[in-house]
């Protein structure tokens, strides 16, 4: 059901200095940062051929990424996100697999525009995991 890779999500403090050794040492594409104050972030995009890595800085109160930075005062992996073709379908199939939909399981329109959803972590492997609809 789940198809290419869309991205990773990084948490940081400071997305500015997060981004350095990417558009340093590891030579990638970097963009400037942007803020999304809907969703409590500013972001900085890593383009990669095959995916992207977004590296997330929390902004304003009640940031969804503040609680992670307290838990995990140094940054870390933070959302891995798959992409769907019918997101409302997925979320039928992981609550018949007994899988967590975050939220109140309605697919909600997220950093990119288009329709999300999260599913709990501790019912993937320990990853918080997104699935867009493209
Ligand atoms: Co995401």
């Amino acid at each position: 059901m789940i198809g290419r890779l869309n991205h990773v999500a990084i948490a940081t403090r400071d997305v500015a200095a997060a981004s350095a050794i990417y558009r340093g040492a590891l030579g990638a594409e970097v963009s400037e940062p942007q803020d999304l104050p809907e969703h409590g972030v500013r972001v900085v995009f890593v383009v990669l051929d095959n995916t992207k890595v977004e590296l997330l800085e929390p902004i304003g109160e009640g940031s969804p990424i503040a609680p992670f930075l307290e838990k995990n005062p140094a940054g870390g992996l933070h959302h891995v996100c798959y992409e769907v073709s019918d997101i409302r379908l997925a979320a039928e199939r992981l609550r018949q697999d007994g899988a967590r939909v975050l939220g109140d399981g309605e697919p909600k329109i997220g950093a990119h525009g288009k329709p999300v959803l999260f599913v709990h972590p501790k019912d993937v492997g320990g990853v918080l995991t997104e699935l867009e609809e493209v």
